[in-house]
This record gives C-alpha cells, sequence and structure tokens, in this order.
C-alpha cells in the first residue's frame, strides 16, 4: 500500500483507545493505521513523543456576527485561521434567521460569509427567532435538503432573539418529527431584563452589574424548563454554553430518568470567574458574556460533570468584540446592558482543556478526546467522517506535543481581538501540526493552510 503521507511513531489517542501506530494518508482520508506502515514515496512526519488526536470540533462559535450593536471582531477567515492554530479542524458556527425573513435567507448570508474564507471545515447552526405555523415546513427543508439539523432558541435576549414557550414547543415537535437538533440558550430572560432595569434605576452601570442581574437560578430555571418542554414534545435537547453546577445537575437528573438531554460547557466557566469583573475601570467588559462568569467553586462541579459525563462536550461560544475602538466592548461603557455580549476563545479551547484537565488530573486523555471531538461529531452528524481516527474518516488530525509550554497573550494569537481573556496563563500541551482533510494546516505551530481551505460540511439528521 502506498501512502501521500505516513505519521511516523506517535501515540494515537481516541476516545475510547491509546495504541502506538502509524497514521497513512491517501488524499483525503486516513486509509490506514498500523505499526511500520510502508513509506516510499510519502511525506513522513514523525508524531515520535508526540500523541495524535482527531481534529478538534468547536460546536459553537459566532464568527461574523452582527450582535448587540455592532459586528464580531472575527471573522471567517481570522476566526478559523486561529481556530487551526489552537487544533480545531471543523466548527459550527450560528446562522441567523431575523424576525420577518424565511430560514433558507439567513442560511444564504452565512453561506456568503464563510464561502473562500474558511481555513478549516464549517457547518451551521441555525438560530431561529420568527417561527409562526407556515414556517415550520422550512425546518424540515433545512434538515432534508441542506444539512443544517439543528436550531437554537433563545430563551434570553428579549426583543432580539427571544421566543416565548408556545415558539419553542412549536419547534420542538417539528424537530422531533424532522430529525433534527434543538440547542437551547437557557436563561431566563424575562427575569433578567426586570433585574436589568432595575440596577440600572438604582445607577449601576459598570460591567460587574451584567453578572449581578443574571443570577444561577436564571439558568437553573430556564434549563428546567427546556428540558420540560423537551420532554412533553419527546424531542432530544442540547443545552448550549452551560455555565451554572445547578443548571448542570437539571441536564444530570433529566439524563438518569432516560430524557435525552445533552450539555455543552465552555473553557471560560472552567477557568474564569465572577472575580474577574472586579477589575480596575472598563476592564471587567472583558468579561461580559451570557450566561456570566459565576463565583469561584462553581467551576470545580463542572469539571466533575465533564468527568461524570453530566456534560458532554466542551465547546467555545467564541463571539469576540475588542476592548479599544467605537465597534466594541466600549458601546456600554456607560451602561453595562449596552456592552456586547461576548469573549474570544476559539483557538484556546484544546490548550486550556488538556492543561486543566489531562495536566491537572481531572480528564483522562481519551476523555479529552471525546470532548473536545468525539462526541460533538456523534451529536452533530459528522461522525465517523470527523471526531475519529478510523480508516475512511477524513485525515483531520492534530499531532500534539505534551511537552511545549505556552503562555497565552493578545500579542501572539491569531485571532483579531485586542485582548485575550487569559493573558498571561501558562500552559504545557499544544498542536505541533495540525492537518485538514490530509493537507497540513499548521507545521510546528505556524499556520499553513489557507484561507479559503476549508469545505461546507452538510451534517446528518438524527438516526436514532
Ligand atoms: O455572550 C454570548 N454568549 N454571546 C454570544 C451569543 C450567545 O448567546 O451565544
Ligand atoms: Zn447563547
Ligand atoms: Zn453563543
Amino acid at each position: 500500500m502506498k501512502f501521500d503521507t505516513v505519521i511516523k511513531g506517535g501515540t494515537l489517542v481516541g476516545a475510547a483507545e491509546t495504541v502506538s501506530a502509524d497514521v497513512g494518508i491517501s488524499g483525503e482520508r486516513i486509509a490506514a493505521l498500523g505499526v511500520d506502515l510502508p513509506t516510499d514515496g510519502a511525506e513522513v512526519v514523525s508524531a515520535a513523543g508526540r500523541l495524535v488526536f482527531p481534529g478538534g470540533i468547536d460546536v459553537h462559535t459566532h464568527l461574523d456576527m452582527p450582535f448587540g450593536g455592532t459586528t464580531t471582531a472575527d471573522d471567517f477567515e481570522s476566526g478559523t485561521v486561529a481556530a487551526a492554530c489552537g487544533g480545531t479542524t471543523s466548527i459550527i458556527d450560528f446562522a441567523i434567521q431575523y424576525r420577518g425573513e424565511d430560514l433558507r435567507r439567513g442560511l444564504e448570508v452565512w453561506h456568503r460569509k464563510a464561502e473562500g474564507r474558511a481555513a478549516i471545515d464549517y457547518a451551521f447552526h441555525m438560530i431561529c427567532t420568527d417561527l409562526p405555523d407556515d414556517r415550520l415546513a422550512e425546518m424540515d427543508r433545512l434538515v432534508r435538503d441542506e444539512g443544517v439539523t439543528s436550531f437554537k432558541l433563545f430563551m434570553a435576549y428579549p426583543g432580539v432573539f427571544m421566543v416565548d414557550d408556545a415558539t419553542i414547543f412549536r419547534a420542538m415537535l417539528r424537530t422531533r418529527d424532522n430529525g433534527g437538533m434543538v440547542c437551547m440558550h437557557a436563561e431566563n430572560g424575562g427575569v433578567i431584563e426586570v433585574l436589568v432595569q432595575r440596577a440600572l434605576a438604582q445607577g449601576h452601570t459598570a460591567p460587574k452589574y451584567h453578572a449581578l442581574t443574571r443570577p444561577m437560578s436564571a439558568e437553573a430555571e430556564a434549563t428546567r424548563r427546556a428540558i420540560a418542554l423537551a420532554e412533553m414534545a419527546r424531542v432530544p435537547l442540547y443545552i448550549v454554553h452551560l455555565s451554572a453546577g445547578d443548571a448542570m445537575e437539571e441536564v444530570r437528573r433529566a439524563r438518569d430518568r432516560g430524557v435525552p438531554a445533552f450539555a455543552e460547557t465552555c473553557p471560560q466557566y472552567l477557568f474564569l470567574s465572577d472575580e474577574d469583573y472586579e477589575r480596575p475601570g472598563f476592564e471587567g467588559a472583558k468579561y461580559v458574556m451570557s450566561p456570566p462568569l459565576r463565583p469561584r467553586g462553581n467551576e470545580e462541579r463542572l469539571w466533575g460533570g465533564l468527568a461524570s459525563n453530566a456534560l458532554q462536550v466542551v465547546s467555545t461560544d467564541h463571539c469576540s468584540f475588542c476592548m479599544t475602538g467605537p465597534a466594541g466592548k466600549d458601546l456600554g461603557r456607560d451602561d453595562f446592558s449596552k456592552i456586547p455580549n461576548g469573549a474570544p476563545g476559539i483557538e484556546t479551547r484544546l490548550l486550556l482543556l488538556y492543561d486543566g484537565g489531562v495536566n491537572g488530573g481531572r480528564l483522562s486523555p481519551n476523555r479529552f478526546v471525546d470532548l473536545v471531538s468525539t462526541t460533538p461529531a456523534k451529536l452533530f452528524g459528522l461522525y465517523p467522517r470527523k471526531g475519529s481516527l478510523q480508516p475512511g474518516a477524513d485525515a483531520d488530525l492534530v499531532i500534539w506535543d505534551p511537552a511545549k509550554v505556552v503562555t497565552i497573550s493578545a500579542a501572539s494569537h491569531h485571532m483579531k481581538v485586542d485582548y485575550n481573556p487569559y493573558e498571561g496563563r501558562t500552559v504545557r500541551g499544544a498542536p505541533a501540526h495540525v492537518f485538514l482533510r490530509g493537507r497540513r494546516v499548521v507545521t510546528e505551530g505556524r499556520f499553513t493552510g489557507r484561507a479559503g481551505g476549508g469545505t461546507f460540511l452538510k451534517r446528518s439528521a438524527r438516526s436514532a
């Protein structure tokens, strides 16, 4: 057998197993795994002393997204270059249906944003904001014809994205029948709005009031309600960016009684805390995101949930806004409710989770792979093409150097945003090489791919 590329002498880490073997790549696919694979005519890349993972899959990103009166700093080019440098080879971004428009239009707009710019493979979820009865059939079409098999609904952001329980329930019933997945932003938007208006009336304008007006119980309540609605509709449910330990317990209880409920958390909820809102001046704005950062101690509950499978995925919710300039966080200098919500993280997900999880003794290397690649692929219709090291899978591979020490900084990151929430944090373990469908897109830590090298991934609907 002849290969185009042979990755030699690495330790292959999948979600379920660890083996020492070479990887033979032909064209865009993994062709064989084995000891001492023939190398004649092949490019040989040594992975001695290194680990080989399936490429990371980030199922929650916002690139080139208009939001909060401005647009995110990262577009599909800068965001996906940064993702590749961090070991992520596929993303699922959120296309948006605005009120009065059909779903198809939102999807077309997002295709235009990504095409020719994405440096890694990409797919879309569809954010639905307006679903009268006569628009529900569009959901079926997206699942059946367009490979867009998941829908995000919001229980928060009244007047922007929030939909009522009847709309949620209608969408859930439809999704049960069309084989898609409902993703939920679970925070009680009505309660939060009352708290925000009271805080502003009392003259509280600083960034920390963002967190004080979005309590953990508002997330736990919405999570419980979303699960109850999904249970009545008999549809699988995926809670996005889960931050609060109490919300996680709602998911755990649902799963224990056999409800197909799933949840992701994000590195910001594992590594940062509400103490970051106390930073001097306006610096707390860097951490204004929804749900907000939680009190110290909460993160240990989430780490426990990742280990025990109460949580199944770690994504980023990458949604970057600059601190300086008129188009970013500064919009809310005099009013915390006007600070664009979101933070960058598409580049640092694997670095942080490997260091805090694997080096920190909280996750096995296999569980790490499961959380950042395999389960995201399975839940969102990309497996086994993505998220696996099996022959036949796309040759999306990360050759990981477990000894490499990196100090995270805005001065060296690839994201087009002027701060890094983890500035100065040192981690051990980083990608040395990254392959996207057999082509090297990162070489010894340097981006060597190209904008436009990524392709759209049509996803399959739920099979069971
Ligand atoms: O603050 C956040 N999370 N911004 C992005 C939009 C969302 O709710 O995911
Ligand atoms: Zn959200
Ligand atoms: Zn998000």
